[in-house]
C-alpha cells in the first residue's frame, strides 16, 4: 500500500452527540452473558437503562451469574419477544442457529438488532427482516476491560454502523446504545458492517493472533534449535513483546523507537522488512481474499457444524508447544516464595 494515501477520516461521535434518553426508554434483551454480554448489560444498567432482560440457553452455566448480578434470565426467544432492542452477544458461529430458531420467530416488528461484530450479517448467516433496524456497536476491547474502564469513569473506542434503518431512528438509537456502554467518553467511529468485520478478521489473523503467535514461536524455536537456553529465548522472543508493544501503544511506533536503544532501532530497520517481505505480503493478499470472498467464514462454519474438530485439535497442539511449557515453568518459579 502506498504510504501517501490520504483516506477521509471517519465521522466521530462523543457523548455530547448522543441522546442517552433513547436507549433508557427501551426494553433491551441482551442475548448471551459472556465477555461482551455481561459488560453490555451492566454498563447499560449503570447508564440508566432500567428495563433489561438477559436471554440464555436453558441450563446455561452463565444463568446463575446473570441472576446474581440482578437480571431476569429467560430463554433467548422469551427475552427477544419482550424487547424493543435485541443485543446479540453470543459467539459468532452460534448466530445462525440462534437467529433461525429463537430470534427471527419472536422478534417484534420494528425492533432493533444490535451486534458487537459484523460477521453474521456481512456473511449472510443472519438475514434480518426488512422491518428491523440492524446496528453495529463494536467496542474495541475485551468485555471485562470495557467494564473496568466504565466503572473508572472512562471508556473504549467503538466502531458503529447501521446496516438497515427501517424505522428512520436506527442511527440515533445506535449512538445512544454505544454511549450507554461508555464509548462516548472515548469516541464512537462510524463505519460499515463490512469494513469492521473484514478488517477485524484480517487483523486478528495476520497480526493480533495468527501473526504474532507464529512470529513469536518461530523465533523462539529458531533460538532453541540453535542451542540457546529456552528460558533466555522465552525472555527475548515472548516476554519482552509486552514491554515493547506497551510502549508502542502509549507512544506510537516512532515514539517507542525513540525510547529503545539505537542498536535495537537500527536492527529493526534492517531486519523488519526482511522478516515481513514479499512472501508475507503475498500471504496477506491471500488472507484478505479469503476473508472477503467468504471462504474463511464457510470453513469456520463447516468445522462448527460437525463439532469444531479442527479448532479443538489445533487448540490441543498449541498447548503442547515448548514455549508454553517454558512459560509455565517460569510462572511457577515466580510464584514460589
Ligand atoms: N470477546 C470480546 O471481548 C469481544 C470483543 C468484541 C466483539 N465481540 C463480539 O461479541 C459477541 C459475543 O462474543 P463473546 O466473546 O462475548 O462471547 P462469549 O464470551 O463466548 O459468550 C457467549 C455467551 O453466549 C451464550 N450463548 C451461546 N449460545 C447461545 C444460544 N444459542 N442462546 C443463548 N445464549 C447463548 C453463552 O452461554 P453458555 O455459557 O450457556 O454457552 C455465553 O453466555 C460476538 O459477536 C463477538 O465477535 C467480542
Amino acid at each position: 500500500m502506498s504510504q501517501t494515501l490520504t483516506p477521509a477520516p471517519l465521522p466521530v461521535f462523543k457523548e455530547k452527540d448522543c441522546d442517552l434518553s433513547i436507549i433508557r426508554g427501551r426494553r433491551v434483551a441482551v442475548i448471551g452473558y459472556g465477555s461482551q454480554g455481561r459488560t453490555h448489560a451492566l454498563n447499560l444498567r449503570d447508564s440508566g437503562v432500567t428495563d433489561i432482560v438477559v436471554g440464555l440457553k436453558p441450563g446455561s452455566p452463565t444463568r446463575a451469574k446473570a441472576q446474581a448480578d440482578g437480571f431476569v434470565a429467560l430463554t433467548a426467544g422469551e427475552a427477544t419477544a419482550q424487547a424493543d432492542v435485541v443485543a446479540v452477544m453470543v459467539s459468532d458461529e452460534a448466530h445462525r442457529d440462534l437467529w433461525t430458531r429463537e430470534i427471527e420467530p419472536k422478534i417484534r416488528p420494528g425492533a432493533a438488532l444490535i451486534f458487537a461484530h459484523g460477521l453474521s450479517v456481512r456473511f449472510g448467516l443472519v438475514q434480518p427482516r426488512p422491518d428491523l433496524d440492524v446496528i453495529l456497536a463494536s467496542p474495541k476491547g475485551i468485555g471485562p476491560r470495557i467494564r473496568d474502564l466504565y466503572e473508572a469513569g472512562e471508556g473504549v473506542f467503538c466502531l458503529f454502523g447501521v446496516h438497515q434503518d427501517a424505522t428512520g431512528a436506527a442511527h440515533a438509537l445506535g449512538l445512544s446504545y454505544a454511549a450507554a456502554l461508555g464509548c462516548g467518553r472515548k469516541g464512537i467511529l462510524e463505519t460499515t458492517f463490512a469494513a469492521e468485520c473484514e478488517s477485524d478478521l484480517f487483523g486478528e489473523q495476520v497480526v493480533l493472533c495468527g501473526g504474532v503467535a507464529e512470529l513469536i514461536d518461530a523465533a523462539f524455536m529458531k533460538l532453541v534449535e540453535a542451542g540457546y537456553p529456552p528460558e533466555v529465548a522465552w525472555f527475548e522472543c515472548f516476554y519482552e513483546v509486552k514491554l515493547v508493544t506497551d510502549l508502542m501503544f502509549e507512544r506510537g511506533v516512532a515514539g517507542a523507537f525513540a525510547k529503545i536503544s539505537n542498536t535495537a532501532e537500527y536492527g529493526a530497520y534492517l531486519t523488519g522488512p526482511r522478516v515481513i517481505g514479499e512472501a508475507s505480503r503475498d500471504a496477506m493478499d491471500d488472507v484478505l481474499g479469503e476473508v472477503r470472498d467468504g471462504s474463511f467464514v464457510r470453513r469456520l462454519m463447516a468445522d462448527y457444524d460437525v463439532g469444531s474438530p479442527e479448532l479443538l485439535a489445533r487448540r490441543r497442539l498449541l498447548g503442547d508447544r515448548l514455549i508454553e511449557q517454558v512459560g509455565a515453568r517460569l510462572g511457577r518459579i515466580a510464584a514460589e516464595h
